[in-house]
């Protein structure tokens, strides 16, 4: 093992010692589940819970001796064993199970109310007007210091990210800087001590994000996290963090961890303002009623469906969004070409005139995110310039707005919400387009050709 370089998670067996296994990890992800007279290899801990709850996380340079009766771990770096505890995953088992939904994409997006409610239980607390993270209690002091934020992710996570950085600019008045993680590490750019980086991640095991936040190991800034799988790397070598609790997501294609996310971003961007900001108690306010908006949108899923059968056939597609809705654009057109192939791209819509315009005809339909804002005349405009073009239009609105029907046949509605909380129930419609348009090309929505659920290699 000394000799390897690179990443590994291997497990080895010899013919001479059958009844025993080796296994090693450096950089990449490597779990021991520890069940009834049995321990289980696995590089993500979801592989394990049919089987057990029960985890040893190894670290990096551990190598772990099992036999039928005993596991020893031992760190080559620090030659000496290592005492890791087995951690006890609260995960429920239905989670692991597709019960009657015929592929997990589905099940996961009909998981959104429930996940924005675990993210924000015992945390938004609206009767006290107060925000309680647990999970920052111990770094309350370094955050009070704070004044820039880099956010550092991934796929789906960085768009969460995106939706973040308004929300925290907006919300507590903090610059916030959002960085693709794999490009992050490869730049050198002035970094204060006064500066919190917050590594944003689904799996917690993303071999980029990893990577940037080891790129600052040794600034001497506040490292944070914001990870869904409890015990995983990331959380692990992170100061501090809050936990998404979106429970395991098995879809490749990321769905209620990008609700989890954003809850949780607007529960931090609460936590910074101390109140200190007129968005404060609507915004608390409204991520308790957003469940049930968000279950009103899954009730008439139906209608969803039926739009996205008309556009089965389009080879490619534009998504159009203005303010904290354009990352969520951002968002749609992954999630259309993650499970779709449909070229997609994802455009603030004032850059439409700055070039996309040109692609546009009867052949390239947008969907167009044209929601109650203070923009949305300016939207209109742009939906207007589309359909001079010919132009086929999804528009999403907010109910009420029968305005919308005079520019634009296909509609779909969203209940009336907050702007700041407008990407979250924005996100399950579009999670639904594009997983009706992928069903109905009778593509494998759960496993998409050529993608991995956690991208542990950089
Ligand atoms: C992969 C997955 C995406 C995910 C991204 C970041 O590409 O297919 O769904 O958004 O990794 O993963 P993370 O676990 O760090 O959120």
């Amino acid at each position: 093992l000394r000799d390897l370089t690179g990443a590994y998670a291997i497990s080895a067996i010899t013919t001479y010692e059958p009844h025993t296994i080796y296994a090693a990890r450096l950089s990449s992800p490597l779990v021991i589940g520890v069940g009834e007279a049995e321990y289980i290899l696995a590089s993500d801990p979801t592989a394990l819970m049919e089987h057990t709850k029960k985890v040893i996380f190894l670290d990096d340079y551990d190598v772990a001796t099992i036999t039928d009766t005993d596991c020893q771990i031992h760190n080559l770096k620090q030659g000496r064993p290592a005492n890791h505890e087995a951690e006890l995953l609260d995960y429920d088992n239905q989670q692991v199970l597709l019960g009657d939904f015929p592929h997990f994409m589905i099940k996961e997006i009909y998981e959104a109310p429930a996940t924005i409610r675990n993210a924000t239980l015992g945390r938004a607390l609206p009767k006290q007007n107060i925000v309680k993270l647990g999970g920052l209690e111990s770094v309350e002091q370094q955050l009070k210091y704070i004044d820039r934020i880099v956010i550092v992710a991934c796929g789906t996570s960085y768009y969460a990210s995106l939706v973040g950085e308004y929300l925290i600019e907006e919300v507590a008045g903090i610059p916030v800087e959002v960085q693709l993680a794999s490009e992050f590490k490869y730049r050198e750019e002035p970094f204060s001590r006064s500066t919190a980086i917050i590594a944003v991640s689904q799996s917690g095991e993303t071999a980029d994000t990893i990577a940037a936040l080891k790129k600052v190991e040794n600034f001497g800034v506040l490292r944070l996290g914001i990870v869904n799988a409890v015990g995983s790397t990331i959380a692990r070598m992170t100061d501090a963090g809050v936990y998404c609790h979106a429970g395991p997501e098995q879809a490749v294609a990321s769905t209620k961890a990008f609700i989890a996310q954003v809850t949780v971003l607007s529960l931090i961007a609460l936590h910074l303002s101390e109140g200190r900001t007129k968005h404060f108690k609507p915004l608390l306010n409204e991520l308790e009623d957003l469940p049930a908006k968000a279950q009103e949108i899954l009730d008439s899923a139906e209608d969803i469906r039926v739009i996205a059968e008309r556009y089965k056939h389009y080879r490619d597609f534009m998504f159009i969004g203005r303010h904290i809705n354009y990352p969520c654009a951002l968002e749609g057109a992954l999630k259309l070409k993650e499970v779709s192939y449909i070229h997609a791209e994802g455009y603030a819509a004032g850059e439409m005139k700055h070039g996309p315009l040109a692609m546009i005809d009867e052949s390239f339909p947008t969907f167009a995110i044209a929601t109650n804002s203070t923009l949305l005349e300016k939207t209109y405009s742009n939906i207007q310039e589309i359909r001079a073009r010919k132009g086929p239009v999804v528009a999403v609105a907010t109910k009420g707005n029968n305005h919308i029907h005079n520019l634009v046949g296909n509609v779909i509605y969203i209940p009336e919400t907050l702007e700041h909380t407008q990407p979250i129930l924005l996100a399950i419609v579009m999670q639904l387009f594009s997983y009706y348009i992928a069903v109905a090309r009778e593509l494998d929505v759960d496993k998409p050709r050529n993608l991995a659920k956690s991208v542990t290699v950089e």
